[in-house]
């Protein structure tokens, strides 16, 4: 490159954290509400228990919590953070967004924030964005955090959804580095198909069906064709994933890691099986956790670094689907500060 000119930063992830609620809802609680078993709750998803919040909770709570979590982990000051996106489908209000009500209350000042909502795979298209900030020189520090409070729009009288849907918020912080490219953020793959949209959706709510006093209330709650979203999704994390792979000349052998959207213990284990991937390097924090939509992937990294089953340099792909129909996966290494 000719002389004078400045080699691009890359994208690097250097931390992660989370945040549950304190109240657990067990299989066991369920059974008194809808008709349903642990038995079946376990043997169909690998769900035991989830984290619902408590009243007074809403979605900035819960991501300002996973925030100020990876600042602390990876000890940074909130005022060196110049990008924060809300990964969410649950937002407090239609207006203003998340990210600003979060930025303020974990003490970042005059922060460019915003939000984005790709359901669950939110978390995959805020971290491409923040990575396509940081190595375009637009920002140097980002965190993006995915958070949902799912319960409000879960339907309690159906044990078809209620079963799997939870809260909790996870976050990220990619920055800024001069170092070797190929390492960081290696790739992406990102896509969408529309004409899945009620496969997985909640009708009413929207400007197409305003709420009005005549609105049932399951119209306002995630609605699903499970079997229809099953097959999607063991399709889907195989497809992206190799594709990823493919433009980045590596195979499932490279990959230390598989960290995909925690929907479902079967679909994780079909989806492993096809694209080769051993049991143990594939994280399932579910069955404590359920499905938290935007929030479960960083929640599941956070776990694998909790139990030690991340480790650095690891290489690690992440991979998101869900409404839209959405999907993405985004490679990194993982290089967590010194
Ligand atoms: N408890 C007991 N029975 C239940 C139940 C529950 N919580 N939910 C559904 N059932 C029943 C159904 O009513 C059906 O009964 P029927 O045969 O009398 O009609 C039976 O179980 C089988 O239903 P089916 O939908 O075929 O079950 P399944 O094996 O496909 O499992 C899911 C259902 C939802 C667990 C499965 O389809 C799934 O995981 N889909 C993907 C969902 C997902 O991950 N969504 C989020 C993606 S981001």
């Amino acid at each position: 490159m000719a002389g004078g000119s400045r080699a691009r930063p890359r994208a690097r992830l250097t931390g992660v954290g989370g945040y549950v609620p304190e109240r657990v809802l067990t299989n066991a609680e369920l059974e008194e509400m809808v008709d349903t078993s642990d038995e079946w709750i376990i043997s169909r998803t690998g769900i035991r228990e989830r984290h619902i919040a408590a009243d007074d909770q809403a979605t900035t709570d819960l991501a300002a919590e996973a925030v100020r979590d990876v600042l602390r982990r990876t000890g940074t000051d909130p005022s060196e953070i110049d990008l924060l996106v809300v990964a969410t489908t649950t937002p407090d209000y239609v207006f203003p967004p998340c990210a600003p009500l979060v930025g303020t209350m974990t003490g970042m000042d005059s922060v460019a924030a915003y939000d984005t909502n790709a359901v669950c795979t939110g978390l995959m298209y805020g971290m491409a964005q923040a990575t396509g900030m940081v190595e375009s020189g637009i920002a140097r520090k980002a965190v993006v955090v995915g958070a949902e409070t799912l319960s409000r729009i879960i339907d309690w009288e159906d044990r078809a959804t209620c079963v799997l849907f939870a809260d909790g918020a996870g976050a990220v912080l990619i920055e800024a580095d001069d170092g070797e490219p190929g390492t960081g953020v290696v790739g992406v793959e990102l896509g969408s198909d529309g004409s899945g949209r009620n496969d997985l959706w909640v009708p009413a709510g929207g400007t197409r069906t305003p709420v009005t006093d005549d609105t049932p209330r399951a119209d306002g709650c995630i609605q699903m064709n499970g079997r229809e979203v099953f097959r999607f999704a063991t399709r889907i994390l195989v497809e992206s994933s190799q594709r990823l792979l493919d433009e980045a000349g590596l195979t499932i052998d490279d990959v230390d890691l598989l960290v995909a959207h925690q929907a479902n213990e079967r679909i994780l284990e079909h989806a492993s099986e096809r694209m080769g991937i051993p049991r143990e390097k594939v994280v399932m924090n579910l069955d404590r956790v359920g499905n938290t939509s935007s929030a479960s992937i960083p929640l599941a990294m956070a776990d694998a670094l909790d139990t030690g089953q991340l480790t650095p340099g690891d290489l690690v792909m992440m991979v998101g689907f869900g409404a839209g129909l959405t999907w993405g996966s985004v490679l990194v290494r993982w290089e967590p500060r010194a």
